[in-house]
């Protein structure tokens, strides 16, 4: 865990910093099921949600961007109660608890904010490190959608929806 790591609502002012490794993440293509050619603004925009949407970032004591979270209404109507979340740590800071703290600290932002509930929609089953976290931070694996997701040298794999009651 990082010492003095502080997460905070991210402002405009922080997203070439959120950018700079954000980029390389999308462009992989192997976590987000977002177009690998997405654009700077294309991305700026889905990463900034409009509220009840938020957006956070991780930041060291220098306000170096460790890392980005945001959370989401995830339907409409009736279910209207629950949230969804993304993530993304710059891979030279990952491995120190910046996504464990996020989780967190978005989990508990959701309960503040009166949601119920939380699901992902999207979680590569590759992506093993991100489905133990998600585990650990109380995440059920509610199913597996076959072949729901095209990686780019593992090929078609199963895509998880995860949820926990909030
Ligand atoms: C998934 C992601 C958010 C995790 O962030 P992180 O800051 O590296 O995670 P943490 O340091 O909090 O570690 C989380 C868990 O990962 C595991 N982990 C950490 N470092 C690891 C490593 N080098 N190798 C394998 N597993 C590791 C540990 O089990 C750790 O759990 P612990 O807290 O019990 O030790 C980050 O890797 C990321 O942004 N990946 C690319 C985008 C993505 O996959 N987003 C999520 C889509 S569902």
């Amino acid at each position: 865990m990082l010492a003095a790591m502080l997460i905070r609502e991210a402002t405009p002012d922080d997203w070439p910093g959120m950018w700079a490794f954000m980029e390389g993440i999308v462009r992989a293509g192997e976590t987000f099921s977002w177009d690998r050619d997405t654009t700077e603004s294309q991305a700026r925009q889905m990463w900034f949600p409009a509220p009840p949407g938020r957006t956070f970032v991780a930041v060291s004591p220098d306000e170096t961007i460790l890392g980005t979270a945001n959370s989401v209404r995830n339907h409409r109507g009736g279910a209207a109660h629950i949230s969804s979340a993304s993530f993304m740590v710059d891979p030279a800071h990952s491995g120190h608890g910046v996504g464990r703290a996020l989780g967190e600290h978005v989990l508990k932002q959701a309960r503040e904010d009166g949601f119920r509930a939380m699901q992902f929609n999207a979680v590569v089953e590759t992506n093993t490190r991100a489905v133990a976290l998600w585990r650990s931070l109380g995440f059920a694996l509610m199913t597996t959608l076959p072949e729901g997701f095209h990686h780019p040298t593992h090929g078609y794999v199963g895509l998880h929806i995860m949820y926990q009651r909030l």
